[in-house]
């Protein structure tokens, strides 16, 4: 069967082969891929960037954004054959450590997770693969080819999960929230606060295209430019991972403000800032900035919920383009107007 696979820490390793077929040890459910999302952290790894290949060997199978149809389960699984369904990307720690046991390895304490198509085990970008019947997540039949949406709405439902607990913390409640990044993990964050009730922002560097489209047919505001003009708001979701953007956010709550910091930027990358002020601003409006990454397996439960009350129309704005396996490459370029990039691996 084919794959897409990679040499982590390689530069421009990413090829099309053939594999061998998924081994059983891999998991008692077997799945016909259906497609694959493309994210900003595969484009790290094709960089050579970020990623780990599993022990032992050179090339990791490439792929955490996964959809496929089931084409065996065993008998009690959740998920039988026809169902579409979605991997779950981390595996608990081996240890495991206190959160992994709980079943919340997405807070796991001593970073010897594993993540699918990430850190040491491959990924779903394969023909078939197979997965461990309790990290296979059913999709509802009605998202059809949007399922593919789930995984990335996992990590938003995760991080509104955590800023919903941090809110409790207050006597108000959140009513206006910002976002900082229009891609589909920042419009997956404006669409679960809309959902929420709030009034919300959008921020992205591009003036026109399908951004800004997606961000009306939300019924939020759309912003190009400085952070600055936006005015305070109590709740940032920050997607765009870029150091200058993060420090004006800060600096742009309500007292009691919540920044949730969910993109990822290279190491190395140096600004100057004013230490003190930004201290004094904490500390004085008793903000809370924090780091919000993966997703369990009530983040993908709560996310599907979210996909399932979504405006399929709405959703179907946010896979900007389809591109069949053959044509994988031209998936893995960053065009402007790019939301999400998705694989589709019955379509070539
Ligand atoms: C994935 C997460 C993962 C993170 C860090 C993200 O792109 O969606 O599941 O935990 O990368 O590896």
């Amino acid at each position: 069967m084919r794959a897409i696979t990679v040499i982590p820490g390689e530069r421009d390793s990413a090829r099309l082969e053939e594999i061998e077929e998924p081994s059983p040890e891999a998991g008692a459910v077997l799945v016909q891929a259906v497609a694959i999302g493309v994210c900003g952290t595969d484009g790290e790894i094709i960089r050579g960037e970020y990623g780990w290949s599993p022990p032992g060997r050179a090339r990791l199978v490439l792929g955490h954004e996964s959809l496929g149809r089931v084409i065996e389960a065993p008998d009690g699984a959740a998920v039988s054959a026809g169902d579409l369904v979605v991997g779950i990307v981390r595996r608990p720690d081996p240890e495991p450590c206190v959160c992994c046991a709980a079943g919340e390895w997405d807070q796991c304490r001593n970073g010897r997770y594993t993540e699918r198509g990430i850190k040491e085990i491959d990924g779903y970008g394969s023909e078939r693969w197979r997965v461990e019947p309790e990290f296979a997540v059913r999709v509802d039949p009605q998202l059809g080819r949007l399922g593919v949406l789930l995984e990335p709405a996992s990590i938003v439902a995760k991080a509104w999960d955590q800023i919903d607990r941090i809110s409790r913390r207050a006597c108000t409640r959140i009513e206006t929230a910002l976002v900082t990044g229009a891609g589909a993990i920042g419009l997956l964050a404006a669409l679960l606060a809309r959902q929420r009730g709030l009034d919300v922002h959008v921020l992205d560097i591009v003036a026109a295209g399908p951004k800004p489209e997606a961000v009306a047919a939300l019924g939020a505001a759309y912003h190009h430019g400085d952070v600055r003009e936006i005015g305070d708001v109590d709740v940032v979701v920050e997607a765009t991972g870029v150091g200058s953007v993060i420090f004006d956010v800060i600096g742009q709550t309500n007292p009691g403000g919540i920044v949730c910091l969910t993109g990822m930027s290279p190491a190395g990358r140096r600004i100057e800032i004013d230490a003190g002020a930004l201290n004094r601003e904490l500390v004085l409006e008793n903000d809370v900035v924090f780091g919000s990454v993966n997703a369990n397996r009530r983040h993908y439960r709560l996310a599907a919920d979210a996909l399932a009350r979504a405006d399929r129309d709405w959703l179907e704005r946010l896979v900007t383009r389809w591109v069949s396996l053959d044509q994988w490459r031209s998936a893995l370029e960053r065009r402007d107007d790019d939301i999400k990039v998705a694989i589709a691996f019955d379509a070539g």
